[in-house]
């Protein structure tokens, strides 16, 4: 079975991005061996403390950023980074060539009670124009990213990875798994390709009270299945992960959405443009799916703030299409 470094060299990646992955790579085999030793290690619980974002800390967060960030920051090819867990950027090295927005630990709910949890990370070429320590660093397009991935620290741990535009015209998503026995991440998923129709979706639907009109339609039209207007029946999953949802999408394909509401006026969505949506979108893109935020594809935003929020549907092609048809009928 071919390796990770294997295929990014038989990609011709260059050597300074290989570095950057491998930096991240290894930073996540140090969180997975916490994650499977869980209480054992102490890791299990919350902090006193609450992010920029006003959400509690777990101690798993902090512990998975402090990994990524002191591996990261040692790495000379990192200009910058920004996480999830810090309120603005973290200056790196300033003759680095590419900086890294992550969120170190997603789907921090499921931590204590031994369900799916991740680390999801996205990185850019530093632009030699702005200061490396710059906000502006990150205010890239998703479309420019470089790479972007997820390990996803379930009953195996799994690396889902994928480059962008930046680096090859290839458009290749790939699911390698860590063999424990070795330490390495094996090619275990060649040239993913999301199935275009589906009959699952995953949604949060305790808030569609607070979804507009033609989000709440879409939905009741989907749960009406063969005997409503989509003539299917459909099956719902929600695992209040990011990482485990995408990751089910990309192994069988399904719909994903996190939508705008009108829950909270000053967030009007829920999840992170820089180290939730874009990276999850060039991957499910790169696979033949599609990721859109409701009005725009995902990828083609213009970033303005390092933890902006946007609505994300995700997943098969036509089924994501479906969807856009009802938010658009109006608009
Ligand atoms: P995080 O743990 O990094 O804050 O992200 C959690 C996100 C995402 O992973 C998941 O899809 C969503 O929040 C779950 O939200 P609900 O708790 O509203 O279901
Ligand atoms: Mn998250
Ligand atoms: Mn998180």
């Amino acid at each position: 079975m071919k390796n990770l470094l294997n295929v990014l060299r038989s990609d011709e990646v260059d050597t300074g991005l290989i570095q950057v992955i491998e930096t991240i790579i290894n930073a996540s085999k140090e969180i997975a061996f916490r994650v499977r030793q869980g209480a054992l290690a102490g890791v299990l619980g919350s902090t006193q403390d609450e992010n920029v974002q006003g959400e509690t800390q777990k101690q798993l967060d902090v512990i998975s950023n402090q990994l990524l960030k002191d591996l990261l920051l040692a790495c000379p090819q990192i200009a910058s980074l920004a996480s999830e867990e810090e309120d603005t950027v973290v200056a790196a090295n300033p003759g680095g060539k590419y900086v890294v927005a992550f969120d170190p630990l997603d789907g921090s709910s499921n931590i204590d009670i031994n369900g799916q949890i991740g680390t999801i990370f996205s990185i850019y070429r530093a632009l030699d124009s702005i200061p490396h320590d710059s906000e502006l660093q990150f205010n890239q397009q998703g479309s420019q990213q470089a790479c972007a991935g997820y390990v996803l620290y379930g009953p195996s741990t799994l690396l889902a990875i994928t480059t962008g535009a930046a680096v090859t015209a290839k458009k290749v998503t790939r699911c390698f798994t860590l063999d424990a026995t070795q330490g390495t991440f094996l090619l275990t998923a060649d040239n993913i390709k999301i199935a275009k129709e589906t009959q699952e979706f995953a949604i949060n639907m305790s808030n569609s009270r607070f979804w507009n009109e033609d989000m709440r339609c879409y939905i009741d039209d989907l749960i009406l299945g063969e005997t409503g207007p989509r003539q299917k029946r459909y099956n719902m999953r929600w695992n209040a992960a990011m990482v485990g949802d995408v990751h089910r999408v990309l192994t069988r394909g399904g719909i994903f959405l996190y939508p705008s509401d009108n829950r909270n006026a000053k967030q009007p969505a829920k999840l992170r443009l820089l180290y939730e949506a874009n990276p999850m979108a060039l991957l499910i893109e790169n696979a033949g799916g599609k990721s859109w935020s409701e009005q725009q594809r995902t990828l083609d935003i213009q970033p303005k703030q390092l933890h902006e929020r946007v609505a994300v549907i995700l997943g098969s092609a036509n089924e994501v299409d479906e969807c856009l048809g009802y938010l658009h009928a109006h608009s």
